[in-house]
């Protein structure tokens, strides 16, 4: 052997390099899980671009025909909206808290279902002429509802009171709480300002029927069922989505009559059909969608994130 061939370094590579382990290879499921997330993220660009051309388009279509570019209010009308609902103090205005605190209760796609409510519900109220005063509450710090809201570009900008490891029962006086659940026996009249309103952020495909009611009543809160059935027939069971519960209480503390609210609400096929008419009255055409799809939300429309 010759002497340039021995003073030759070895090639130091990851494996050769002392003091470093081999990395352990990804196992075929998280490959899949990387690529699908990959996926995921790249489809959810492409639909937000085809969204922004799509209203693009739209405003050049009304320009040419000289109509106004959007029909719902401007920008600068929801932040005066904003604006007076965040200067109005908790009693003069009617509160909604949604009860994020069955974190563990939920499957990963459904705690995305509902963020996605959560989200909904966010929009529902910006785009109100009367927004309540809307709360998040009880969400676990680095929970899977927190991570499912980081997945939400700006969502820690919406104007929404979020609590951390702090349930509706440690933020308010418990004698101006009640808990919305269709299992109680009191009925909801008229939203009243100064009180709050609790609704479920469950998505359980209705395995824990009746839980929030006895983590309500445990609490030793009050509880109120809306009143569906004593303005509308029904086919379907009266369990609604969480986004649905709060667009009524929306509609409804803004002065619309219940009937109306419950016919412009919910779906059609839900057959709801007015107390007092005899014709099947549905005010708001809607997409079916089967009873699961709706009461987990299953229909909230993916949209694009809402500007905060
Ligand atoms: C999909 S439901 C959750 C169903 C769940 N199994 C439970 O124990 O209530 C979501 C939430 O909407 C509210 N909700 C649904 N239907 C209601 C009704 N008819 N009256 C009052 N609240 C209702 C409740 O706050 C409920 O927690």
């Amino acid at each position: 052997m010759d002497t340039e061939e021995q003073e030759q370094p070895a090639e130091i590579t990851l494996t050769t390099c002392p003091g470093t382990t081999p990395c352990t290879p990804l196992s075929k499921n998280q490959l899949k899980k990387q690529r699908k997330l990959a996926e995921m993220v790249e489809m959810r660009k492409l639909r937000r671009q085809k969204e922004r051309e799509k209203r693009k388009e739209k405003k050049a279509q009304a320009k040419a025909l000289g109509l106004p570019s959007s029909v719902g209010p401007s920008r600068k009308e929801l932040k005066r909206r904003q604006v007076t609902v965040s200067s109005q103090n908790a009693e003069d205005s009617v509160n909604v808290a949604i009860d994020l605190n069955y974190d563990d209760l939920m499957q990963e796609r459904d705690i995305a279902k509902c963020v996605k409510q959560c989200l909904r519900i966010y929009t529902i109220n910006r785009r109100s002429e009367q927004p309540l005063h809307l709360h998040f509450t009880g969400i676990k710090r680095d929970g899977h509802i927190h991570e499912s809201f980081k997945k939400n570009d700006g969502w820690e900008n919406w104007n929404v009171q979020y609590h951390f490891d702090r349930t509706h029962t440690e933020i308010f006086q418990k004698q101006k709480v009640t808990y919305l659940t269709c299992e109680s026996d009191t009925v909801l009249e008229k939203p009243q300002p100064g009180h709050t309103y609790v609704i479920g952020g469950l998505v359980d495909h209705n395995h824990f029927k009746g839980l929030c009611h006895q983590r309500a009543t445990t609490d030793g809160l009050s509880t109120a069922r809306l009143p569906l059935s004593e303005h509308v027939d029904m086919k379907t069971r009266s369990v609604l989505s969480t986004f649905h519960v709060f667009e009524l209480l929306t509609r409804v503390a803004a002065g619309q009559d219940w009937t109306e609210a419950i016919l412009e609400t919910i779906p059609q096929r839900k057959g709801a059909k007015a107390k007092d008419s005899k014709e099947t009255k549905t005010l708001k055409e809607q997409p079916e969608s089967s009873e699961e799809q709706e009461q987990q939300g299953d229909n909230v429309k993916d949209q694009a994130m809402p500007e905060s």
